[in-house]
């Protein structure tokens, strides 16, 4: 006990026998204490599973945030770092080049295909987000295009965590807290494909949302705008949201046509998620300027953010002025050599392919799971990055109250089934509540089965709870 009466952690033995004290931590910053959704002291991890320090095994259903592509524990990439460390531990991107981010940059623009030959390298989604936005108002000005400035996003969306890649994603709660610290970017509404709003088809919606994109760029005036960011497939902001082609189609000319650039958002649906290395594959008529990667790129294994540039214009600036951004850990070593043998794990193990094939026989049993199961309303997503949307009726789509805080109530159910669920609510809920279903891509189909069968208990016993509670009947 120290001397203001708070319990202290017991700092003695290895670091491996560390146990927090009951009542807190110097870890605690996220408000783990007193929240009502136990966190697990997770104390070992191995392929999609995960066990806590009294032995409770977990599926980490939703890979982290979407981020452990590979599983827990690969020996060749803990070898890979070890290796790096011994070769080169650090070199300043600023100073000089090494093999590390030679060799990833070269893995990534082969798997990303023509118009991506450049690849700069950070930490982390948010990083990537700056950097491309960054490298994109550069590249205008030094083409003389010096008004163009404006970044136009979906609403909601989300792009990190950093003020100014929180001002572009759409989260319309933070209005308070950013007012005044970063300036406001403008929103269209993203194109929601299982609630439409009245009169209108996933099809017209689809035009509706593009033809608000038309609508912002005159607006501001098409030399203000610099570019539209998106993430072709969504994260947790929209549950893993799929839009419709014709919404792809129409925003590619949409930006071609007022100058604008097209930004995808890959941090999650990238480095091989959906089964295809970037989800922009899927379509490949509508092209974007640059593809941003993170998350699965290092797999949990080493923080790991890229952007993703087409040599005709990294190429000029380079020549030109130079790129001028970076940041002390750009292209890490370890982070490129740890990175390189993930993708070489994906590939020799033919991830991509899994993730397609799993993604399908998962969804599939999802889709029956909602026959049984009334809480789900719809099952969406692409490949390996799904989510179930909860309802309160599945024949009206009636959302459940929000007092009911489904989206929270679920990963405790998920704890207590042996499941690590990702949720979490954006815009208080008012588009919906889900959660995500994203497992790694070395899931096989008997794991898959084991995982729907939690989930059905999970979802199971949310349904009574609310029940009881008078928020469902
Ligand atoms: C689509 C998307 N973009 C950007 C980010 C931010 O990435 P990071 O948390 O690595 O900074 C995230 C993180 O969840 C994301 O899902």
């Amino acid at each position: 006990m120290s001397a203001d009466g708070t319990l202290e952690p017991n700092l003695s033995g290895p670091a491996g026998s560390y146990m927090p004290p009951s009542g807190g931590g110097p870890d605690v910053f996220f408000g783990r204490n007193g929240v009502s959704i136990p966190l697990p002291l997770i104390e070992r991890a191995e392929g999609i599973r995960m066990w806590d320090d009294s032995g409770v095994e977990y599926i980490d259903m939703s890979s982290g945030p979407i981020v452990s592509n590979i599983g827990h524990g690969v020996p060749e990439i803990g070898e890979a770092i070890a290796s790096q460390i011994s070769t080169v531990d650090f070199a300043c991107s600023r100073i000089v080049r090494h093999r590390a981010s030679l060799r990833l940059s070269d893995q990534i623009s082969r798997l990303a295909g023509p118009g991506y030959e450049r690849v700069c390298f950070v930490s982390g989604g948010s990083e990537a987000n700056e950097i491309a936005i960054k490298f994109l108002r550069q590249y205008a000005i030094s083409i003389g295009q010096t008004r163009r400035r404006h970044v136009i996003t979906c609403m909601p969306s989300y792009h990190g965590g950093t003020f100014s890649t929180l001002a572009w994603s759409g989260d319309n709660t933070l209005g308070d807290f950013l007012d005044g610290m970063v300036v406001d970017s403008p929103k269209i509404p993203a194109p929601f494909t299982y609630r439409v709003p009245e009169n209108h088809t996933v099809e017209s919606y689809a035009q509706h949302c593009a033809d608000a994109l038309r609508n912002t760029i005159n607006e501001l005036g098409a030399e203000n705008v610099l570019a539209f960011m998106i993430e072709p497939v969504g994260g947790v902001a929209t549950g893993a949201l799929v839009p419709h082609q014709n919404f792809f189609q129409a925003v590619r000319q949409i930006c071609d046509e007022n100058g604008v650039y097209l930004l995808f958002d890959e941090v999650m649906s990238g480095s091989g998620r959906t089964g295809k290395f970037l989800s922009a594959h899927y379509w490949p008529q509508i092209q974007p300027d640059v593809a941003v990667l993170a998350k699965g790129l290092g797999a949990g294994y080493v923080p790991l953010g890229a952007v993703l540039v087409p040599a005709a214009m990294a190429d000029p600036l380079a020549e030109h002025l130079g790129f001028d951004f970076s940041h002390t850990y750009t292209a890490n070593p370890v982070a490129c050599a740890a990175g390189s043998a993930v993708l070489d794990y994906t590939e020799q193990h033919n991830l991509m392919d899994n993730a397609m094939e799993m993604g399908a026989y998962l969804r599939n049993a999802l889709e029956l799971l909602k026959e049984s199961c009334p809480l789900i309303g719809d099952v969406r997503g692409l490949g390996l990055l799904m989510s179930l949307e909860m309802v309160a009726d599945q024949a009206t789509k009636k959302m459940l109250p929000a007092e009911a805080v489904a989206a929270d109530r679920i990963r405790m159910h998920g704890l207590n089934n042996g499941l690590l669920i990702y949720s979490r609510r954006t815009c208080r809920g008012e588009n919906g509540e889900w959660f995500m279903v994203a497992p790694p891509l070395t899931i096989s189909r008997d794991e898959c089965d084991e995982l729907v069968e939690r989930l059905a208990r999970a979802l199971n016993d949310l349904a009574e709870e609310l029940t009881r509670e008078g928020l469902l009947s």
